[in-house]
């Protein structure tokens, strides 16, 4: 099998890109070749560091206003480790429309809330004050929409009477980490095909009873 040269694009704990560095052994269809940070200081950089994969950084803040020297110092560091594919894990930098298009189809996120709802900032937070009962997280394609592009997969968690922010960003932190290293598996190995702007994935499961959508063990299963 031909693995996609993965790169995780982070900005912190990197919490996700750690769930996908332990998913990604030799049967995964993604090989993470690269992690890159826009912060010097992202401890996230210190446990790909310590998983053998390498990192590199890009500090936008040296960038400030220019947008496109920012990106391009980017691009130089994916071209340099022959980067095929994207996730952004926490990367906390809205990137311009052209990059977004130079990379369209091959470029996926995670966003904390249940798109298309709360997108943006502050969404456990925003959840809450909004009396929502089920909140969650997003799997999608990146477009130039901010938070807008096509979705793979999501998953639900409740919002429970008692909850503070830090309790539920926990609950929906978990089903990230369950949901991400499966549907950038579907993205890796060719089975997203986008139809009327939507995306449909070929060979994955759905359980009437799930609160993940579509299910992310068998899809793992799936690709060894
Ligand atoms: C995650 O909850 C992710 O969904 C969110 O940042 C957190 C990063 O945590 N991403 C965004 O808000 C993107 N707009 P991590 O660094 O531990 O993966």
């Amino acid at each position: 099998m031909k693995r996609a040269r993965l790169a995780l694009l982070i900005s912190g704990r990197g919490s996700n890109m750690a769930a996908i560095l332990e998913a990604a052994g030799p049967d995964y269809p993604a090989e993470p070749v690269l992690v890159l940070s826009n912060r010097a200081d992202a401890a996230g950089l210190g446990v790909a560091a310590a998983k053998g994969v390498p990192t590199a950084v890009v500090e936008s803040r040296a960038f400030k206003g220019d947008r496109a020297g920012f990106e391009a110092a980017m691009e130089a560091e994916l071209a340099r480790h022959g980067v095929e594919i994207i996730a952004l894990a926490g990367f906390m930098r809205v990137l311009t429309a052209d990059f977004v298009r130079r990379w369209e189809g091959r470029l996926i996120n995670i966003h904390p809330s249940l798109l298309p709802a709360f997108p943006g900032l502050d969404t456990h937070a925003r959840a809450l004050a909004s009396g929502v009962r089920l909140h969650g997280c997003t799997v999608h394609l990146v477009t130039a929409g901010v938070d807008e592009g096509p979705i793979l997969a999501q998953a639900a968690v409740p919002v429970l009477p008692d909850d503070t922010e830090a309790r539920l960003a926990a609950r929906v932190l978990a089903a990230e980490h369950q949901l991400y290293p499966a549907a950038l598996s579907w993205l890796a190995a060719g089975r997203v095909r986008l139809e009327a702007g939507r995306a449909n994935i070929a060979s994955v499961e759905s359980a009437p009873d799930s609160l993940l959508n579509p299910l992310p063990r068998a899809v793992l299963l799936s690709t060894t």
